[in-house]
């Protein structure tokens, strides 16, 4: 990760790969640092945005990015896996065109909400900090057995059982309060292989946990793909296995789409080498028929 600035991921290649109609409405469901929609917008003198975030920092980062562009863009803060009533409520019946870039951002990353090992932050993991759960709840008053099935879940952790009952020890003696303290307890049992870091898996699984990902993915993937209007398209960009496959799967079986691209596109050497965070992404696009 490069500082805190977020770098948009195959930028060039949802610019050029997800626009059916120039004056359409286009739903970016996870704007986060606007790169994407800014983008969009200068490159599509005529098309209306809407761009969606569970996070308000995010939002308001957006629209100031945005400015220049506030009569065309609809900015709306929620979960992408409530799409269809935002939308509905906003007016809007059909869209003609979708990007999901999963995840969070550079700037999350270093908002102190807990998201990184790095750090002494407390464990938190929110998008939407008006949401209950945080991964402090989860990693101090979960069963071990509730750990151990999110850390293999949502983590492929092979590992899980080894680290929950660590966790489970560790806590008695007092709170696990901070990213950087998880990070350790999980070091203590899992070596390093390579570059990446033991804790990686466990992080991914929590916050997959506390921000039901996988099921706003689900619901948002239903309601994108119900809206899109015929010929238009949709690009979901992951950073995993776990919601590649899940991505994979549904434009494979929805007799709804088209798959356009056969194999996801990723990124080139030279994108990964200026933002190591794009390494994992994968782009899938489908059209609707
Ligand atoms: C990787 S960032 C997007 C970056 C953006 N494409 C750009 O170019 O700057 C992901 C963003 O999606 C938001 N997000 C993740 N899951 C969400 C969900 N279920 N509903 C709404 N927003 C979500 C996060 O809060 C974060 O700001």
């Amino acid at each position: 990760m490069s500082g805190r600035e977020h770098i948009s991921v195959l930028l060039r290649e949802v610019l050029e790969n997800l626009i059916s109609n120039e004056s359409g409405v286009f739903v970016d469901a996870t704007v986060g640092g606007a790169g994407h929609a800014l983008g969009l917008l200068s490159r599509n003198g005529k098309l209306h945005l809407i761009g969606f975030d569970r996070d308000q920092e995010a939002l308001e980062r957006a629209r100031e990015v945005l400015k220049g562009y506030s009569d065309r863009i609809t900015l709306l803060r929620g979960n992408f896996g409530d799409m269809k009533s935002l939308l509905h409520s906003a007016g809007v019946k059909s869209i003609d065109g979708a990007l999901f870039d999963l995840g969070i951002s550079s700037y999350q990353l270093a908002s102190g909400r807990g998201f990184s090992f790095n750090d002494d932050e407390e464990l938190d993991m929110r998008m939407d900090r008006g949401q209950d759960l945080t991964a402090y709840h989860i990693v101090n008053s979960y069963r071990q057995e509730e750990i151990a099935r999110i850390l293999y879940e949502y983590g492929e952790e092979w590992q899980s059982r080894r680290i929950a009952k660590t966790i489970f020890e560790d806590r008695k003696k007092d709170r696990i309060r901070t990213g950087r303290q998880l990070a350790e307890i999980v070091a203590s049992v899992k070596k390093r292989t390579g570059k990446v870091h033991p804790a990686t898996k466990t992080f991914q699984a929590l916050r997959i946990a506390v921000n039901d990902e996988l099921g706003s993915l689900a619901k948002g993937m239903d309601g994108a793909i119900e809206l899109l209007s015929p010929g238009s398209r949709i690009g979901i960009i992951t950073f995993h296995s776990l919601e590649d496959r899940i991505v994979k799967e549904r434009f494979r079986n929805d007799e709804a789409l088209t798959v356009v691209t056969r194999k996801p596109v990723r990124p080139g050497l030279d994108e990964i080498r200026s933002n190591p965070r794009s390494r994992s992404a994968k782009l899938r696009i489908a059209q609707k028929k």
